[in-house]
């Protein structure tokens, strides 16, 4: 399908975007169980880039899955594409200067190794939202906990559907063990650290 496609290149690049913002695009990918956490924190951590001027665009899960995705289920092959597609937004985003948190339950490992061939291993960090599935189901905020157990909803993760946890995360949050405000420091923390280091 992609024989007659050609690919043009504009003069105006990454890094001319990124000069103009003066600041690195980047992703930060948020992987975890439904109500870790995830949203909660990428909505601090981007309040915070964006008071300190940085430009950042957030995906969410339940957002996305209302427009762009909105004819996928919850099916391996369609968190598959959800998650494809979602990378390939991400890519363009990157493109466009911004740093991207994205925040998706991506279940499965092979589905998050692509994300990192599709946007490149070095634009991406990796941040695993533990929360214990104890605590998310006693949470249950939209109540789908619940609706599984009654076998009102299929494939939901961690009770009909796997979600492998990930090996080698950049980040890890430990939601049980620190508030909101501590898991958006560590995360900036680290992103500065990345940061200095590159400027050295
Ligand atoms: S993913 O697995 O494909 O990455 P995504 O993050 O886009 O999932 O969407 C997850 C959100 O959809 C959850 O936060 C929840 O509100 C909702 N949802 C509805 N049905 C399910 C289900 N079966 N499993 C998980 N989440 C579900």
């Amino acid at each position: 399908m992609q024989e007659n496609i050609t690919r043009h290149n504009y003069k105006v690049n990454r890094l001319n975007r990124c000069l103009l913002k003066s600041h690195e695009s980047k992703l930060l990918w948020f992987t975890g169980l439904s109500g870790s956490g995830k949203s909660t924190i990428a909505n601090k951590v981007e309040l915070l880039l964006h008071e300190n001027e940085i430009h950042t665009y957030t995906l969410d899960g339940d957002n996305i899955r209302s427009g762009i995705n909105k004819d996928l289920s919850f099916s391996p092959e369609d968190r598959k594409e959800n998650i494809r597609r979602v990378a390939e937004i991400s890519n363009l985003m990157i493109d466009a200067g911004l740093v991207v948190l994205a925040a998706f339950i991506s279940p499965y490992r092979k589905d998050r190794e692509r994300i990192k061939e599709i946007v490149g291993k070095e634009n991406m960090i990796e941040i695993y939202i533990n929360t214990s599935l104890e605590v998310c189901e006693k949470r249950d905020v939209k109540g789908l906990y619940k609706k599984a157990r009654l076998g009102e909803i299929k494939n939901m993760t961690g009770i009909s559907s796997a979600y492998e946890i990930p090996l080698n995360p950049d980040i890890e949050i430990k939601t049980e063990e620190m508030s909101v405000e501590e898991a958006a420091s560590k995360i900036l923390q680290f992103l500065k650290l990345k940061k200095d280091k590159k400027d050295e």
